[in-house]
This record gives C-alpha cells, sequence and structure tokens, in this order.
C-alpha cells in the first residue's frame, strides 16, 4: 500500500503548455481525434478503467462535442451512459479544441471516418482518407513534444507509412511513433467487446523506438485486459488484420445467406443447416444467422477497399474471391424486395407496410448501410405507403429518407405503426419484436395479412396459425392461399 502511494507520487508528470511548465495530476495525457462511434466509447472505456490517466476526446463536429457533453449522448449504446458518467469531468473530457489537446498529449489515438472514397480515382471502391490525412497534418503542425500516434480508424494495408511520411514531413525534430491498434468492437455490444475483448491488437515498427512505444500502448490495455489477449505484431500485419477480419465476418454472412437461396428452392430450414454446420467446432455456430443482408458502416466499405487493394497489386482472382462477399449481399437485398412484390400479387402500389426496424441491427440507433435503406427506397419506388418503426433510430432513419419520393410516416410504437397495414417486414433483430401479441397485430391489420421476416427472428408457425402468411429467409413460405 505504501510502496503504492509512493509510486502513485512518482508518476505525477510535468507537462509543458504554451504558458510554461504545470504539474499535472495524471500519469498520461491521451487525446482521441475523433469522438464517433469508436472514439467515444472507447476512449470512455479506457477513462473508466485508468483513472491515473486524463482521456481528451476532440472533434470537429462541436455539436457532437456538446452531446458527449450532456445527458443525451450522440450514440445509443447499452451500458455506455453510465461509464461516461462515472468517468466524465473526473479524468474523461470532450472537447472541441482540436489544437490544444494535441499540443498537450502524450499519445494521440486518431479515430476519424475514413468512408469509401466517391469521387476521383478509386471511387466507390478505395477507403478516402481525406480526414485522416488532414489529421496527421494538424498533429505535426500543433505538436512540440514528441508523441506517440496511434491508428485506431480502419486503414488500408501500409498506411503507416504514409502517416509517418505526413508527420516528418517538416523536420522538425519531433519524433513521432505511429502504432497500429484496430478497434474490433460492434456497435450494440461496444461496450461488453471493450470491456472483455477477444483480443487487442498492437502493431509497430520492429525498431527499438517502436517497441518501446508499442510497450506503452500495451500498458494502458494491460490495465483490465489480460496479457495473454494483447497480440502483438509488425505493423502492417495489424493494419491488414482488421480488414480480413470484417471480410471474413461478411463472408460467413455471405455463405449462409448464399445458401438460405438454395433453401428455399429444396425445402431445406437455412436455420436447421445453420445449426449443423456451426456444430462443426472448427466451423463455429457464431454469424451464420441468415438475413436480409449485412449492414453497418464498415463491412461493405472495408471489403471494397480489399478488393481495391488486392487489384492494386495485380491480384485480380483475390479480389474477385472478396468482391463475392458483396455481390451475395446485394443478391439477398434484391430477393427479399422480390419476394415481397411476388407474394403481393404482383403490386405494391397504394399497400401500407411496416417496417419493423431500420436499425442495420439491434441495440443501436445506427442506420449506415442499413439493409433497410435499400429496401424502403425499393418499396417506394413501387408506390409503398410506408411506416417506419424502431425503438432507437427513427431520427436517422428520417435524415436516411430525406428526399425520397413517397409517402413515409414514422411511429415508435409497433402495435401503432403496423395497425391498418398489409404487410411488416421486420428489418431489424430488436428483441422487443420477438415479444409482441401478435394476434392482436393481426387482427389490427388489412387481410390479407402478411408477415416478410429479414431475420428470421419470429414463431412462423405460431404466425401461420393466427392467420398471417409468412415469408421468413431460407425456409417454406406458410400462406393461407
Ligand atoms: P464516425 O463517423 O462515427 O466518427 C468519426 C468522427 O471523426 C466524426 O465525429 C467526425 O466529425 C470526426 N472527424 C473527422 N475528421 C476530423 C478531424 N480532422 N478532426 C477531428 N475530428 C474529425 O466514425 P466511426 O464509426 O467512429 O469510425 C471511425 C473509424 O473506426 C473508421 O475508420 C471505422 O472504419 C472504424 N471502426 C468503426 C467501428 C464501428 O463500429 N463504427 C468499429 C471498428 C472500427
Ligand atoms: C462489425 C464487426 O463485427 C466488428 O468486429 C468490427 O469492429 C466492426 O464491424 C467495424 O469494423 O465497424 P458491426 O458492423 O457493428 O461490427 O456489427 P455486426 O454485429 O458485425 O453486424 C454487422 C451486420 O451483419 C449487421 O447488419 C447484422 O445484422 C448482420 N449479421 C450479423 C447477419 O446478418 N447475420 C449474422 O449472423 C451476424
Amino acid at each position: 500500500m505504501v510502496c503504492g502511494q509512493v509510486l502513485k507520487i512518482w508518476l505525477i508528470t510535468v507537462i509543458r503548455s504554451e504558458d510554461g511548465f504545470f504539474v499535472s495530476e495524471f500519469e498520461k495525457d491521451i487525446l482521441c481525434i475523433g469522438a464517433g462511434y469508436v472514439g467515444g466509447p472507447t476512449m470512455a472505456m479506457i477513462a473508466f478503467k485508468c483513472p491515473q490517466y486524463k482521456v481528451t476526446v476532440v472533434d470537429i463536429n462541436e455539436n457532437r462535442i456538446s452531446r458527449w457533453n450532456s445527458g443525451n449522448l450522440p450514440i445509443y449504446e447499452p451500458g455506455l451512459d453510465e461509464i461516461v458518467e462515472a468517468a466524465r469531468g473526473r479524468n474523461l473530457f470532450f472537447s472541441a479544441d482540436i489544437k490544444g489537446g494535441i499540443r498537450r498529449a502524450d499519445i494521440i489515438f486518431v479515430s476519424v471516418n475514413t468512408p469509401t472514397k466517391t469521387f476521383g480515382a478509386g471511387a466507390g471502391m478505395a477507403a478516402d482518407l481525406q480526414y485522416w490525412e488532414r489529421t496527421a497534418r494538424e498533429i505535426r503542425e500543433c505538436s512540440d513534444s514528441p508523441k506517440i500516434i496511434v491508428e485506431k480508424s480502419t486503414l488500408p494495408v501500409r498506411t503507416a507509412l504514409a502517416m509517418e511520411k505526413i508527420l516528418t514531413a517538416e523536420n522538425n525534430g519531433i519524433n513521432f511513433d505511429v502504432l497500429s491498434n484496430p478497434e474490433f468492437l460492434a456497435e450494440g455490444s461496444a461496450i461488453k467487446d471493450l470491456e472483455d475483448p477477444d483480443r487487442v491488437l498492437v502493431g509497430s515498427r520492429e525498431t527499438p523506438a517502436g517497441l518501446k512505444a508499442r510497450d506503452q500502448l500495451v500498458e494502458i490495455y494491460a490495465n483490465w485486459v489480460p496479457k495473454d489477449r494483447i497480440l502483438t505484431t509488425n505493423i502492417w500485419s495489424s493494419e491488414l488484420s482488421k480488414l480480413v477480419s470484417n471480410a471474413f465476418l461478411a463472408q460467413r454472412i455471405s455463405s449462409i445467406n448464399s445458401i438460405s437461396a438454395l433453401c428455399e428452392k429444396t425445402d431445406a430450414d437455412v436455420t436447421e443447416v445453420s445449426r449443423a454446420v456451426g456444430m462443426d467446432s472448427r466451423v463455429g455456430h457464431k454469424f451464420l444467422n441468415a438475413s436480409v443482408g449485412f449492414g453497418g458502416s464498415c463491412f461493405k466499405k472495408d471489403i471494397l477497399n480489399l478488393v481495391y487493394l488486392c487489384r492494386h497489386y495485380g491480384l485480380e482472382e483475390v479480389a474477385d474471391y472478396w468482391d463475392g462477399v458483396l455481390r451475395i449481399n446485394d443478391y439477398q437485398k434484391r430477393r427479399f424486395i422480390l419476394e415481397m412484390l411476388a407474394a403481393m400479387f404482383n403490386t405494391l402500389a397504394g399497400k401500407r407496410i411496416c417496417m419493423f426496424g431500420f436499425a442495420f441491427k439491434a441495440n443501436t440507433g445506427d442506420t449506415r448501410e442499413s439493409p433497410a435503406i435499400g429496401i424502403a427506397g425499393r418499396l417506394l419506388e413501387e408506390r409503398a405507403e410506408l411506416v417506419i418503426s424502431d425503438p432507437k433510430a427513427l431520427e436517422n432513419a428520417r435524415a436516411d429518407l430525406k428526399g425520397i419520393p413517397g409517402k413515409v410516416s414514422y411511429e415508435e410504437d409497433p402495435y401503432a405503426a403496423a395497425s391498418g397495414c398489409d404487410a411488416v417486414a421486420v428489418m431489424t433483430e430488436w428483441d422487443v419484436y420477438r415479444e409482441l401479441d401478435y394476434s392482436a397485430i393481426f387482427r389490427s391489420m388489412s387481410k390479407p395479412a402478411y408477415i416478410f421476416d429479414g431475420r428470421n427472428i419470429l414463431d412462423h408457425k405460431r404466425l401461420h396459425e393466427i392467420g398471417f402468411n409468412v415469408f421468413p429467409i431460407g425456409k417454406v413460405a406458410l400462406t393461407h392461399f
């Protein structure tokens, strides 16, 4: 105990500021640039677990920062409010002062967005690195002391080299060590994933300075992550592992979704097939749920990026292989619409369709690349009227569908949303949809009443008994015709 107190006194650091020197009560000053779905929760967890570090999160989006400082956080994530509440103001801070944050920091995480490029060379494929490069330049311009720069964003392999070149371009004598530390959290389970990760990956240069920087980052995670789950690799393996992890996960979903189409033709049941295949411990049972297609901000963009990289290196066959994962995902969404059309006598014009869920998955309000967006757009093209319901994503749904011609209304209560509709289409696997009184819903709907279960979460036999015409994914449809 006494030893611990002595140690704490020794670890108090002297920080240089613009106006001179001051003593910080914290062991390290950690900055994160980018207060989004990754930067916010990741830094909140570090601050929550490590009160000895000061953690500041900055962003160019001042509105986002003020929401992080309010009781209404900018993202919904189970468990997030509690950890932010515990650490904010103690050792967790959200600020729009990017320059000041950079100057003071010892370690800077860069967690800005890296979307797919929409213009110029590589449009629609390559990662758009403009936000990331702007950050690198800002770090160089505002730094007057050595820093460790941590790539938290998902980036193309070998980006660290470009980061190093930008940081050292002015030759100002300041030393920067660049590390790769990709994030593997999934939305909806981010807090659990951060608290108890399968692994934390840290890639570094294999030079004495690179290894020293790596050890400093490992030390942060070792505050709560067992050492055997902190994996260290060379920097390029780390960058590439992130793209490959997402590609493998998405590939499993496309694999089972491709088989769901075959199940529908052969009276096999995709849930039974998935269970039988997944019980082989070499395959494993996770990520084999057939669905209306995967969404989310990352799977598509990261695979596009992987495909682009492969083509860049002349690996056409490899590129085509991974491109297939995306083609099956588009096919699955198209199939869903065509099935709705065919089931409802080839016309949706004037029919009211209720979408249960708009988020790309349960337990998040995020709708980025949600299959619901494209499906809503196609239904509106067919002149259907839409009623969108979702427990957390209505604000984003409104923004996504803004300007698309057609009749759309938004209703959080699923009973009110389904009332008077011809069909319900389950888009998101929210638990609330499993537990509804479907007899009451059936009574309130136009007849014939349809359910298209894009997530296979409902009791199809029971729904059929109630009177619905039921169309699951990868299973025989149960109809009354
Ligand atoms: P996001 O869009 O939610 O957040 C990025 C933030 O960076 C935005 O708030 C934006 O305003 C800010 N920003 C952009 N340029 C800036 C600049 N120059 N200075 C300061 N702030 C700036 O994105 P996200 O979902 O958090 O993803 C960030 C990165 O993490 C991406 O590379 C993504 O691929 C990766 N990733 C995301 C997830 C996820 O679940 N969303 C999981 C793992 C990895
Ligand atoms: C995914 C990865 O799981 C994370 O490890 C990674 O960090 C993150 O991408 C990222 O880089 O952004 P996320 O997209 O948040 O996380 O959510 P997932 O749970 O992977 O789901 C992605 C999509 O696949 C969702 O639309 C989900 O409904 C769908 N899915 C998932 C299925 O259709 N079937 C399944 O069996 C599993």
